[in-house]
């Protein structure tokens, strides 16, 4: 980063740039997971902004403010650190956890440098060639000494707000509040720290380009700066979506939209940058076990009701996309 000449790397086709003046709407559905609504309302409002949305932000949910505070201080003090120190724990063919400031969403560069790691460490995927398992390991870095703390400390809440989440999903869906639970024994789950630096050329480049997310769910948290925007599907308008403080963003991954047979929908969403400030955030990706076979759940297909999608190996889906920039599968892929 801090480059003289602008890459071209990181232009975006004219017509998927970004309105530098686009206003903020309210959009999104807020939701107080413990505002004195009764469950069957929770189910229903949540129910509502999958339907609508894909995306929706919730306030009292658990996860304590200093966990995240922690996690976040943290993650600022290793973007910090000089580029030699922080390639120490880079990401290559064979550890694929880690920092990278190299991305690519749609072949164009993404102004940012992340950190990831996965839940459980080491997790299994399948083997690149395709036969047996291979496990990635974490990397963490010296320094900041308390950031691998910091990390397993937020993890651990940001899981219990996803199983209440999962829950509530499968309730609006008309499926008992545990029939989610299974997939997620082995999880695949990962968290990554996103740092977008100042970028001269805001007009141009995206933090991250337009994409949907893969897994189950995302629970994201994003600081005061905002730039993350979501596709409105109503009209296909970009919708800013306000920084709140304290709550997390929520949304619906690719494999919701085929356990759900598309009652709910993965939603398109980009992040701006801006000139002056840099921004931080944390998004946590609910993934189910490598060896699960996603498909639309049969209580929810039948006669009237076909599976729009053939059953596909998650784990074999997550390493192609996450091994390589240039090879990413699409959910589309595997449509009937
Ligand atoms: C993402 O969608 O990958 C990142 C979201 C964000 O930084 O707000
Ligand atoms: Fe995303």
């Amino acid at each position: 980063m801090g480059l003289e000449v602008i890459d071209e790397a990181f232009v975006q086709a004219p017509e998927h740039r970004p309105k530098l003046t686009i206003t903020e709407a309210e959009g999104i559905p807020l939701i107080d997971l413990s505002g004195g609504l009764t469950d069957d309302e929770l189910v229903t409002e949540i129910g509502k902004a999958c339907k609508q949305w894909g995306f929706f932000q919730v306030v009292n949910h658990g996860v304590p403010a200093e966990k995240r505070r922690r996690i976040e201080a943290a993650a600022r003090e290793f973007f910090a650190l000089l580029s030699e120190e922080k390639k120490k724990v880079r990401r290559n063919e064979v550890r694929v956890l880690g920092y990278y400031d190299t991305e690519h969403t749609k072949n164009v560069r993404d102004w940012k440098e992340v950190f990831d790691f996965s839940v459980e460490d080491p997790v299994l995927v399948p083997r690149n060639d395709g036969d047996g398992v291979q496990k990635w390991f974490n990397q963490w870095p010296d320094k900041p000494a308390d950031l691998r703390e910091a990390c397993e400390e937020y993890v651990k809440e940001v899981q219990k707000l996803c199983e209440k989440l999962m829950g509530l999903i499968a309730l609006s869906l008309g499926l008992p509040a545990n029939r989610f639970n299974g997939f997620f024994i082995d999880q695949t789950s990962f968290v990554r720290l996103n740092h977008y630096p100042p970028c001269p050329i805001p007009h141009l480049a995206l933090g991250v380009g337009r994409h949907k997310d893969a897994g189950a769910l995302t629970v994201l948290a994003q600081d005061d700066v905002g730039g993350l925007e979501v596709k409105r599907k109503t009209d296909g308008e970009w919708i800013r979506v306000k920084p709140t403080p304290n709550a997390f963003i929520i949304n619906v991954g690719d494999i919701i939209q085929v356990w759900s047979n598309e009652r709910y929908e993965s939603v398109e969403h980009r992040v701006m940058v801006n000139s002056e400030r840099e921004r931080f955030s944390i998004p946590f990706f609910l993934n189910p076990a490598h060896y699960t076979m996603v498909k639309p759940l049969e209580e929810l297909t039948d006669e009237q009701n076909p599976a729009k999608y053939r059953a596909y190996n998650w784990g074999k889906f997550f390493t192609t996309r996450k091994g390589s920039n240039f090879r990413k599968l699409n959910v589309e892929n595997i449509q009937i």
